[in-house]
């Protein structure tokens, strides 16, 4: 299967954009550790989320669904039941590092799994926190998957400072603090996304956290709650750049997430030029949400420094994208993180950027991009995708400013974070279609 995505005249309209896909998940998980029946509206109905879901299920929690929301029956922090078969996360780091945490407290054993591009990723990174903690958990030769957890009779809390910037860590070690006595203080370099610490504040955690410092201390219960989940920020960053780089556009989405740790992207481009208008500001639970207006723009370029980087990892994709299409050079430093994710990004963006004719370079650990420009049409090609989500979106992007087309390989990836993308975006205008 290709995704064909054309020239593009503008896009126009309004659209509401799903569920936020970390909050879903951490919706899920929270509603099945708390004392009752959780009820969660707008969760994201994606391949990434449905497998936490499932595995949930698989571990005795009963959810249903009912007008459009879930219900989820609580068994407090350790009332998991033993799964018979491996858990399967798919394509998901967050499914697989938050549940390694919650099922290092449980005291029976668990076996996770994954799809191939999960089962390549790094798992040290939260077996070395976990078994400081005294969790009992291994991965295969070089601690990949399958991960491995059986009971252990004591999980202590943890000072620990991040070696790496990333909320999958950190919820991870949050989940196991839950199955202890002592506190849990972590200290971040840079700052990740906190809807974790705001989840847990909202089902009654005794939680305080700062830019770079979270503490919990000891909490014996979580209380069930409604939960909104606001749209999801790096769904919506597709069609804000789709509508900043095409000609004659003005589109509105609805209820998005703004959260301060996710939306860097929009500080960039409204750095850049973008003409973006935040307005109607709510909020769901303990998470901001608005609705944004965004017309076509002129962009220059811009400069990401590696503080930048945890909060845009997801975006980067497609502002390198949108960077194509600016006056100037942009620039993005110590964005490594890239290569460790659902596929090494850097290599497949590199590659599509090279088939756009886009010229891009190393620089020590500055990648830098030349942008051509408004008017620049891109070649027709075929876009490698390396079943990766982000990457198969921001190619679909990049074709609405085409010569003519440009075809994108194994669309289906999209269905892990956006199985609406293809849909919304020919509502809004975008020339798509499967062949
Ligand atoms: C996520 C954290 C980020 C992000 C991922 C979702 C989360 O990963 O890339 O898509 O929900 O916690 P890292 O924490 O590994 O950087």
């Amino acid at each position: 299967m290709k995704l064909i995505s054309k020239f593009s005249k503008g896009l126009h309209g309004e659209i509401k954009i799903p569920g936020d896909k970390s909050i879903s998940h951490r919706a899920l998980i929270c509603a099945s550790i708390s004392d009752g029946i959780s009820r969660i509206s707008n969760l994201q109905e994606s391949e990434d989320v449905i497998n936490t879901l499932n595995s949930l299920k698989q571990l005795g929690i009963s959810i249903s669904k009912e007008n459009g929301s879930y219900f989820v029956e609580g068994k407090g922090f350790k009332g998991l039941k033993q799964s018979e078969n491996p858990l399967y996360f798919g394509n998901s780091g967050t499914g697989i590092r938050l549940m390694s945490g919650l099922l290092s407290i449980q005291s029976f054993s668990s076996s996770l799994t994954g799809d191939e591009s999960l089962s390549k990723r790094p798992m040290k990174r939260i077996i070395e926190p976990l078994s400081k903690m005294g969790a009992n958990i291994s991965g295969s030769r070089e601690d990949k998957l399958p991960l491995r957890i059986t009971p252990s009779e004591n999980i202590n809390g943890i000072n620990y400072e991040m070696k790496v910037a990333s909320a999958q860590v950190k919820s991870a070690i949050l989940f196991a603090s839950l199955g202890s006595q002592s506190n849990t203080k972590i200290i971040e370099q840079s700052i990740s996304r906190d809807h974790t610490e705001r989840m847990f504040e909202y089902f009654g955690a005794n939680i305080s956290y700062s830019e770079k410092e979270t503490t919990l201390k000891n909490t014996d219960k979580f209380s069930p709650q409604n939960i909104q989940i606001p749209g999801d920020f790096s769904s919506s960053a597709f069609f804000i750049v789709a509508a900043l780089i095409s000609k004659n556009s003005n589109i509105t989405l609805r209820e998005v997430g703004m959260n301060p740790s996710r939306i860097a992207l929009l500080n960039k481009l409204v750095e850049m030029g973008g003409n973006i208008r935040v307005f109607n500001h709510s909020s769901f639970g303990k998470e901001p949400v608005a609705d944004l207006n965004i017309k076509s723009s002129i962009l220059n370029s811009c400069e990401v420094t590696s503080d930048d980087v945890p909060n845009l990892i997801d975006e980067l994709p497609i502002l390198f994208i949108a960077s194509s299409f600016a006056e100037g050079i942009s620039s993005f430093k110590e964005i490594d993180e890239l290569k460790h994710k659902e596929s090494d990004r850097l290599k497949a963006m590199q590659d599509g950027l090279n088939k756009m004719k886009i010229k891009n370079f190393l620089d020590g650990n500055v990648f830098c991009i030349e942008g051509m420009g408004k008017n620049y049409k891109l070649p027709n090609f075929l876009a490698e995708t390396y079943y990766d989500h982000r990457i198969a979106m921001s190619f679909a992007i990049a074709g609405l400013n085409s010569n003519s087309s440009i075809e994108i390989a194994s669309p289906e990836s999209i269905n892990t974070s956006f199985p609406e993308f293809i849909n919304l975006g020919k509502t809004l205008g975008c020339n798509f279609e499967i062949s």
